[in-house]
């Protein structure tokens, strides 16, 4: 099988092709990515040699449609992701979650490619606290902010061409991923660098904001699922059952990091923040008997923290810069 993967040189693309070249080594895999601040080729290494790096962007509609024309299945994860950055600039966002996504169903309509789009459970907006619902496939669409509402807006063009025609497509909405390999502007690796760098961990508002945590193997594993067993046209919900709220990761990575569990700092809160995710992932267990791998996120997060303790040369070039750019949006509070 040929696969085309795009944004295959970040955070999740990257761990997808480690995984397909470990379970399925006869895929041939071709990666496309622009290389923007948040993709680096290092996240290939290991794989490099057997698979095709493509530098550019999704929006190239010419260079798209060359690729795809010799594809069997493209899996697109290339997006701009970070909801803070959306934030300071929405413009790229637009440029290649709304844009990109539209140049990736018009050449898989044409050369009649299996296509399946990777999303996000900020689509539906969020919940509260003390609600005990958590999202369907069902749950109406409601982004807050300007990366969501572009990851909702991408959803949306995914199944006008499944609709429209009748292009061969399948969608997953997935919770918050960690894992090796995550840029340090987000939250788990921003927190373990920072301790690792003996800075305090920075807290948005209150902390009391819930994410559902997944390893970022489990998501992919469940796009495989999807892709070889998922039903064309259907979009399906990922999580793991990994509900925390922010106060209770930042104490847990300064404990397992042999630090004071209080020496943190609360620091201004995200415009907007959303109080919290969280994943009903019945469909996807029931219909396609996907299981999780990581079940107990202190083990994950353990696995994690060391990965970046012993891969420092990964993430220290992009340290400085993250940092000064938050220090620019972010006070701290208390
Ligand atoms: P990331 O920011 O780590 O990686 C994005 C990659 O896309 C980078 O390599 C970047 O260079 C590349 N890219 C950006 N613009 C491009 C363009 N115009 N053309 C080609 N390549 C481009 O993101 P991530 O966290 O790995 O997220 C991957 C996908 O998964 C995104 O679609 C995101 O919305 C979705 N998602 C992420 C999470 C999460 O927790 N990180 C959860 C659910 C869904
Ligand atoms: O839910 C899936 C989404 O998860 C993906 O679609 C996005 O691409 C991904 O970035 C992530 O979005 P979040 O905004 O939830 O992730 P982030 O890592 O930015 O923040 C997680 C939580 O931690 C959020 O409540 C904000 C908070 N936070 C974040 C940072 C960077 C802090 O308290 N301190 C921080 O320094």
């Amino acid at each position: 099988m040929r696969v085309l993967v795009t944004g295959g040189a970040g955070f999740i693309g990257s761990n997808f092709v480690h995984l397909t070249r470990e379970q399925r080594p006869d895929a041939q895999i071709t990666v496309l990515d622009k290389l923007t601040y948040a993709g680096t080729t290092r996240s290939l290494d290991g794989v490099a040699d057997d698979i095709t790096f493509v530098e550019g962007d999704v929006a190239d509609r010419e260079l798209v449609d060359r690729l795809v024309a010799d594809s069997d299945v493209v899996v697109h994860f290339a997006a701009e992701s970070h909801n803070d950055n959306s934030l300071a600039d929405p413009w790229p966002f637009v440029d290649t979650n709304v844009l990109g996504t539209v140049s990736l169903l018009e050449a898989v309509r044409k050369h009649d490619v299996r296509y399946h789009h990777i999303s996000t459970d900020e689509v539906y907006g969020d919940l509260e606290l003390d609600d005990p619902a958590r999202f369907t496939e069902a749950t109406p669409y409601n982004p807050s902010s300007p990366y969501s509402s572009t990851k909702g807006a991408s959803d949306l063009l995914v199944r006008a061409w499944v609709r429209s025609f009748g292009v061969k497509a399948t969608i997953s909405n997935c919770s918050n991923n960690y894992g090796p390999r995550q840029h340090v502007e987000k939250f788990i690796p921003r927190q373990i660098t920072n301790v690792i760098d003996d800075v305090r961990p920075k807290l948005y508002g209150d902390g009391l904001n819930v994410r559902d945590w997944i390893h970022v193997d489990d998501h992919n594993s469940a796009v495989w699922a999807i892709i070889e067993r998922g039903r064309i046209g259907e979009t399906y919900l990922i999580g793991a059952d990994g509900e925390e709220d922010n106060k209770t990761v930042v104490e847990a990575i300064l404990t397992t990091m042999g630090k004071d569990a209080g020496d943190y700092d609360h620091v201004t809160d995200r415009p907007g923040h959303d109080r919290r995710y969280a994943i009903d992932p019945t469909k996807l267990r029931e219909e396609l008997g996907w299981e999780p791998k990581y079940t107990t996120f202190s083990d994950g997060l353990a696995a994690t923290i060391n990965w970046y303790r012993a891969n420092e040369s990964w993430w220290r070039p992009m340290k400085d810069e993250t940092e000064a750019k938050y220090a620019k949006m972010q006070k701290v509070e208390k």
